[in-house]
């Protein structure tokens, strides 16, 4: 099929803003089965399967840490369960009345160090818990791989998470996927970045690796139609696209879907460290995670058998068919979920700004009155960043985030979820949104390598007859470092965050 024709029969779909991934799924909904547990549902897979179960009429509670305002809105017949899967009695209660739980935890954010023991941990506690609460089933999706290669740290942990899952008394239902496409995944963004930025790219052996990649719709058609076929419990499937192409082919491939001439030469370095560096700074993937999927290339990943295909019959998409939906996403601006959904790593970079009252907090605000209303400061105010940069001096802004890329931190490059919509929780750049009220206040917390912690707060209020728009920053450090990072910065405050603040007024 043509690109055109591609994109145009998907287009009929992806017209539709609420179109449902699993509308045209064969199987049937049971929702009389009771309640459904999602775990990761703040995740990239699990934010998008909690719409299709709720379409379907299925009764869902999720499983998030950190309770935020974003899941009431955005699925507000939602259940919503404070739990950390390390706790085992914050367990207990989320899976209590549960008929069956997706298991959909992951912790690659935490580097690799630390996420094999993390999985590990808790996948043990979610099958004592489940069995002690009785559940019907797990469903969980995993990661391709032969148990008997020797394989990725990523790659192993997924299995070993299978496992120990397994090892239990409730019937577990694995899918066991290689690289998911669709918009905002971290393997397509990695994809997709380097195809964009390198007019030379250099192949290294592990990239003629074979691949099965699957689009994330027939992903979450898969975890939906495995729960409405009960016989599929205590099964392992693996799930993957209609074809199967080599790294190198997939970037080819979509080289050409964007029309780009890229010259592809072989290269002699294999080191995983040296590519993963490189990718870190030219993707806005962090190095953690980026390390983590590239050492996985190193295994081939293609789907042993297919009796999915038996139970839930569809004929997947291609990889092909499966960028074309993406970027079709990103051109609609209608991107549900993204890589970078899920919460930094440990939480430790979520520390709220209202947590520090009493201490010892370094702040510079500037404001300006304006005579608009107060909708249209607050709308000019959430267009910043992503596509649209910061207004003015953006080359200082993109410096600081090379140099935190260096330093592998987050970057600049991780832009908008949305160019027109923004919730809690949201990532702008190196930010993400803490606190958001309409019309009065825009809260971001900084999540770039910095020595203290770091906020930008926007506020409009009445003064004098109009509008009174300021920024503030706000910065909590404990070290002489920091105190010397607040005071070199003091004098580029002043220059960005005044001139930032007239563009907004300006634009308003
Ligand atoms: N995305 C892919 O390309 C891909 C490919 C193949 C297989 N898979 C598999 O699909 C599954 C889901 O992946 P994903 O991409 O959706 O992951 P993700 O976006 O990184 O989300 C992981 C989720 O796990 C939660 N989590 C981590 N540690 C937790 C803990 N201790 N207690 C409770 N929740 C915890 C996170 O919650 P917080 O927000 O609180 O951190 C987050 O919601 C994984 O098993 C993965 O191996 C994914």
């Amino acid at each position: 099929m043509s690109e055109k024709a591609i994109q145009r029969s998907l287009l009929a779909s992806l017209s539709k803003r609420e179109y449902r991934y699993t509308a045209e799924l064969p199987t049937a909904p049971d929702p009389s089965i009771g309640i459904v547990l999602v775990t990761g549902a703040s995740g990239y897979i699990g934010g998008r399967l909690v719409p299709e179960l709720l379409s379907r009429g299925y009764r869902v509670r999720i499983m998030v840490r950190g309770q935020s305002p974003e899941f009431r809105e955005m699925w507000p017949s939602v259940e919503v369960v404070d739990a950390d899967a390390r706790d085992r009695d914050n367990l207990r209660a989320a899976l209590k009345g549960v008929h069956t739980a997706y298991y959909l935890i992951h912790s690659l954010l935490l580097g690799q160090r630390e996420f094999e023991a993390a999985d590990l941990r808790a996948a043990v506690n979610f099958r004592k818990a489940a069995e002690e609460a009785g559940l019907t089933r797990i469903i969980y999706l995993g990661g391709l791989g032969d148990a008997r290669a020797k394989l990725s740290s990523h790659l192993r942990s997924r299995i070993r998470v299978a496992d120990e899952l397994a090892r239990g008394k409730v019937p577990v239902t694995i899918l066991r996927a290689a690289v998911i496409i669709g918009s905002g995944s971290a393997s397509y963004e990695i994809i997709k970045h380097l195809v964009k930025r390198l007019v030379v790219v250099p192949v290294p052996k592990w990239a003629n690796n074979r691949c099965q990649p699957i689009a994330v719709r027939d992903v979450i058609k898969y975890l939906v139609g495995v729960l409405e076929t009960p016989e599929t419990a205590g099964m392992s499937f693996d799930i993957g696209g209609d074809d199967v192409l080599t790294y190198a082919g997939m970037m080819k491939e979509l080289a050409g879907i964007l029309h780009k001439k890229r010259l592809f030469f072989p290269w002699p370095i294999t080191s995983i460290g040296f590519y993963s560096y490189h990718a870190g700074m030219l993707t806005p993937i962090p190095a953690a995670i980026t390390k983590s999927l590239m050492e996985g290339l190193k295994n081939e990943v293609v789907c042993r058998d297919e009796s999915i295909r038996r139970y839930i019959p569809f004929e997947p998409l291609s990889y092909r068919e499966a960028v074309i939906g993406a970027l079709t996403r990103e051109e609609q601006d209608n991107v549900r979920t993204s890589w970078f959904s899920a919460y930094p790593p440990a939480h430790e970079l979520a520390m709220k700004l209202r947590e520090l009252e009493g201490k010892r907090l370094y702040t510079a605000r500037f404001s300006i009155l304006s005579s608009k209303e107060t909708w249209q400061l607050f709308a000019s105010i959430c267009k910043i960043g992503g596509k649209e940069g910061w207004f003015t001096h953006n080359w200082m802004w993109r410096l600081r985030g090379w140099v935190d890329k260096v330093f592998m931190g987050v970057g600049h490059g991780r832009g908008r979820r949305s160019q027109t919509t923004l919730k809690v929780n949201d990532v702008i750049d190196w930010w993400r949104i803490e606190d958001l009220q309409p019309d009065m206040r825009l809260l971001l917390r900084a999540e770039m390598k910095l020595p203290g912690k770091a906020w930008l707060e926007f506020d409009i209020e009445s003064a004098e007859g109009k509008n009174r728009l300021s920024i503030v920053a706000h910065y909590y450090t404990e070290s002489i470092a920091g105190r010397i990072y607040w005071y070199v910065f003091v004098p580029f405050h002043h220059v960005i965050f005044n001139e930032l603040i007239r563009q907004i007024e300006k634009r308003a």
